[in-house]
C-alpha cells in the first residue's frame, strides 16, 4: 500500500534514533546546515545520482524555498534533512547535531499526502501524537483548531477517500504542525490547491511561521510562491541537483497580501526564473 510504507519507515527510524547517541559537532549557529551533500540511489541495473555537492545553511527562524526542475532531487534533499534517509556523502546538521535519524522536533509535509485510508481526518492528524508517545487527549482540541484554520471544520470525521486532493494535503499540513515542531520541511504542500485557496494558505502559513519563529524549508514548483514566502530562494540545477543560485528576498515582514501583478517581489521572481534557465517572456 503506497501510503503505508513510508510511515513504517518513519516509525523504524524513530525507534533507531533513540537508540543512537547523535554525535555533537559544531557547524556554527544555524538551525540546518547541509554540508557537501551528494546522494546516489543504488539500483540493481543502474544507480541514480540525485544530488551533487549541495551546501547551504538555514539560520533559526529563516524561511527558505527550494526551486528546481522535476527530478533534480528536491524531495530527496528534504528526506535527507529529515533523517528519513542518510546522504551517500557529506553531512547534515540540525541544531548543531549531525542527522543520523528522524527527530522529534521536525514536521514534514510529504509530496504525496500519505494519509492512512482507514483513519478519519482528525485521527490522521493525531497519528503524529501517537507516534511520538504524547498524550492524545491533550491534542484533540488543537487538532480540531488546525483543521478549522485550514477550512476543514466540516470534515474532521471524513475518511480520506471522501476528501479532495487539496483537502488531503491540508490534513497532511495539520499533521506536520500538531506537535508544534521548530523545523518544518514542506514538499510542494500546496501543489493540489486551486489558485485562490493556495494564496490564502500561503498567507496563513506565513502567519503561523512569522508568529512562532519556526524555521521552514519549503519545496515548490511555483516561482511566485517561492519568492513571496521566503527569506531566501535556493535554485537547484537539473539532476544531479546542485546549487546554482541563492537569492535573498529582503522584503519586510509581515507579508500580508499576495502580490498580484508587478510588485516588489517581481525583480526577485525574474532573477529566480533566470537562474532556472527560463527566458523572461517580456525581455
Ligand atoms: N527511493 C528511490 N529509489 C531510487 N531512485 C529514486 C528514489 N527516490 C528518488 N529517486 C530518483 O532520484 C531523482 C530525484 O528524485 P526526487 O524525488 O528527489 O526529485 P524532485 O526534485 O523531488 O522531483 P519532483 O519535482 O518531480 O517532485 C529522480 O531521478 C528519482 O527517480
Ligand atoms: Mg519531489
Amino acid at each position: 500500500m503506497e501510503s503505508f510504507e513510508p510511515l513504517s519507515v518513519l516509525i523504524h527510524r524513530e525507534v533507531h534514533m533513540h537508540a543512537r547517541d547523535a554525535e555533537a559537532e559544531l557547524p556554527g549557529n544555524q538551525k540546518v546546515k547541509v554540508s557537501q551533500v551528494s546522494h546516489e540511489f543504488a539500483g540493481r541495473s543502474r544507480s541514480v545520482h540525485a544530488l551533487e555537492d549541495v551546501s547551504f545553511s538555514v539560520p533559526q527562524g529563516e524561511f527558505v524555498s527550494i526551486l528546481g526542475p522535476s527530478g533534480c532531487g528536491k524531495s530527496t534533499l528534504l528526506h535527507l534533512i529529515s533523517g528519513l534517509n542518510i546522504a551517500s556523502r557529506g553531512r547534515i546538521f540540525i541544531d548543531e547535531k549531525q542527522v543520523r535519524g528522524t527527530s522529534q522536533d521536525i514536521g514534514m509535509v510529504f509530496q504525496s499526502d500519505l494519509l492512512l485510508d482507514w483513519r478519519n481526518a482528525l485521527d490522521n492528524v493525531l497519528i503524529q501524537i501517537e507516534f511520538r508517545g504524547l498524550k492524545k487527549s491533550d491534542y484533540v482540541e488543537p487538532a480540531r483548531e488546525l483543521l478549522r484554520k485550514t477550512g476543514l471544520e466540516l470534515f474532521t470525521d471524513a475518511m480520506p477517500k471522501q476528501l479532495s486532493g487539496g483537502m488531503r494535503q491540508r490534513v497532511g499540513i495539520c499533521r506536520a504542525l500538531i506537535h508544534d515542531p521548530s523545523l518544518l520541511l514542506m514538499d510542494e504542500p500546496f501543489g493540489a490547491l486551486d489558485a485562490i485557496t493556495r494564496e490564502r494558505m500561503n498567507i496563513d502559513l506565513l502567519k503561523v511561521v512569522e508568529e512562532s519563529g519556526k524555521t521552514v524549508v519549503f519545496v515548490t514548483h511555483s516561482i511566485e510562491e517561492a519568492v513571496f514566502l521566503a527569506d531566501r530562494v535556493l535554485i537547484l540545477s537539473g539532476r544531479p541537483g546542485s546549487l546554482v543560485a541563492d537569492i535573498e528576498i529582503p522584503i519586510p515582514r509581515p507579508r500580508l497580501e499576495w502580490p498580484h501583478g508587478e510588485s516588489d517581489f517581481s525583480p526577485f521572481a525574474k532573477k529566480a526564473r533566470a537562474a532556472l534557465g527560463h527566458r523572461d517572456p517580456l525581455s
